[in-house]
């Protein structure tokens, strides 16, 4: 195994060559992740966390939130150091080496082009619910979901990839302007629904709290799978560190950003899921042939779903948020909710679709990628990488066609937590290598926090179902394979003589 690694100083160098202007200040950064952050995670999956763990799924999203700020805080530390693009993967390059920072990059390949796909599909819930509410127009099942649950295509999910990778090809930068609009929108909305319906909340809808177990009797049941299935509503705070380069003073906002927006979510999110429980319950719906409940996501939900008696039930609906204001009386304002989720999602599209072609730049940087040269053509006119837009834009649509919402939320979950887990093991790392080291932001209580986080991730990527830990590994094999076959030899640290033993000799310092 050859454990190459790119210097600290070199990553800087080769970032300042081709460096953006910095114009973020900390307000934008955390509203550029709040606008990465709330999206499909809490608009739409808290229905699949509860048919998971029942009420018992907020104790799901402090699990997720605690695991997301314990590894945010190993994020600000590194983000705060090597403030250039590439987020996980150019950290890791600097401090894992050259294959584990390709077996990162590739797994942000899962977080952020599957999590587009997973929020197109909740774009879609809830444009066809907003549509049916509305105007009274129902919409054949076969054409708003995939053939997992009885459908042929999900037109509406995969329509909005389309348009959303068009606007990205015609060089459309979400402007702080718009992001902050945006951001307001979700902000006003879940701040709706939390004045609505805490007030009427019925304490009896939290008992049984747990009817599902901690663990659950079936893989990713239960309040960890819940759990593990709910960080995707935390996903995207990380997208604030692929900005560094357009930070000013990152040493000072990244870490600012990078908690700010993670606090700010997690207290939403609990009040959200406090007042939906509390309002209409969110009791599983159970298979009476095993006594146990459905797996989201499945067949058999989605008929047991039809019948009159779960029709009305939180775990049945695809855009909660809205059912539970229509099912408590506010019917025109769970339109406004509704038609918030319209407005707001694409945005989250946007930046995850956004965030993989940054990924992609800063592999085909290191000359890692097949097709590096044709992958990060940049369009005549536009100005764009349309090549690598259109590609992944293309694939996001193929996925959000056809495959329900909670399975890709799960399978970009596992993605994004090995990326979190290398950063932390790489913070602890790079304390002992190079403790000398200016550390603008020391993450606090590294020695706690960094294996906290390890063991976080470690803990959601095993409570996942075990088809996405599955799903996971081959996709992991897959990338090592293109590494050894492609990226190993082609890269420039090979041909420049900057391998080392790294894990046996410690790197010079760089400063
Ligand atoms: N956290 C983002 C969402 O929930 C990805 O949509």
């Amino acid at each position: 195994m050859n454990w190459r690694i790119k210097p600290l100083a070199l990553i800087l160098e080769s970032a300042e060559k081709k460096s953006l202007t910095r114009t973020l200040g900390a307000f934008q950064l955390t509203m550029l992740g709040i606008g990465a952050v709330i999206g499909t995670g809490i608009f739409v999956l808290t229905a699949e966390a509860a048919q998971k763990a029942g009420p018992g799924m907020m104790m799901s999203f402090v699990i997720a939130g605690f695991v997301c700020a314990v590894t945010a805080l190993c994020y600000a530390e590194l983000a705060a150091m090597v403030p250039v693009s590439g987020s996980a993967y150019t950290y890791s390059y600097a401090v894992l080496g050259e294959v584990i920072a390709w077996m990162v990059g590739w797994a942000l390949i899962l977080e952020y082009a599957v999590a587009a796909s997973a929020v197109s599909v909740g774009w879609s819930n809830y444009f066809v619910g907003l549509v049916e509410r509305s105007f009274d127009i129902d919409i054949p099942a076969a054409f708003t979901s995939g053939m997992h649950v009885g459908g042929v295509m999900n037109v509406p999910a995969a329509v909005i990839a389309l348009l959303v990778t068009s606007l990205l090809v015609l060089g459309t930068r979400e402007s702080a302007t718009v992001n902050a609009i945006l951001v307001a929108i979700k902000i006003a909305a879940l701040t709706l629904f939390i004045f609505l319906a805490v007030p009427v909340m019925n304490m009896e809808n939290f008992e049984p709290f747990s009817p599902n177990g901690f663990m659950g009797e079936i893989s990713g049941m239960g309040i960890a799978g819940a759990a593990a299935s709910i960080f995707f509503a935390y996903v995207g705070f990380d997208a604030v560190s692929t900005a560094a380069e357009e930070t000013k003073n990152p040493q000072r906002n990244m870490p600012i950003g990078l908690i700010g927006s993670l606090v700010i979510c997690t207290i939403f999110y609990i009040l959200v899921a406090g007042g939906a429980v509390g309002t209409i319950g969110a009791q599983p719906v159970i298979d009476p042939a095993t006594n146990l409940a459905y797996e989201p996501g499945s067949a058999d939900i989605a008929i047991a779903c039809r019948q009159p008696d779960n029709a009305d039930k939180l775990v049945c609906s695809g855009e909660p948020l809205a059912h539970v204001l229509d099912q408590i009386g506010w019917k025109t304002v769970s339109k406004l909710i509704g038609l918030a989720a319209f407005l707001a999602l694409p945005s989250v599209i946007l930046m995850m679709l956004f965030g993989q072609t940054r990924i992609f730049f800063a592999m085909a940087r290191d000359k890692l990628l097949p097709f590096n040269e044709q992958l990060t053509k940049i369009h005549p006119r536009f100005h764009t990488p349309h090549v690598v837009t259109i590609v992944t834009g293309l694939a996001v649509t193929v996925f959000a066609a056809f495959f329900p919402v909670g399975v890709l939320a799960d399978l970009s979950n596992s993605g994004t937590l090995f990326a979190f887990l290398t950063v932390a093991a790489g913070v602890m790392i790079l304390r002992k290598r190079e403790p000398e080291r200016h550390r603008p932001f020391r993450a606090p209580g590294v020695w706690i926090v960094a294996p906290l986080a390890m063991a976080g991730c470690a803990f959601l990527m095993f409570s996942l179902p075990l088809r996405t830990q599955l799903t996971f590994f081959v996709w992991a094999g897959i990338g090592l394979l293109v590494y050894a076959v492609y990226g190993y030899g082609r890269s420039p640290l090979g041909q420049n003589g900057h391998s080392n033993g790294a894990t046996k000799t410690p790197a010079p310092a760089q400063d």
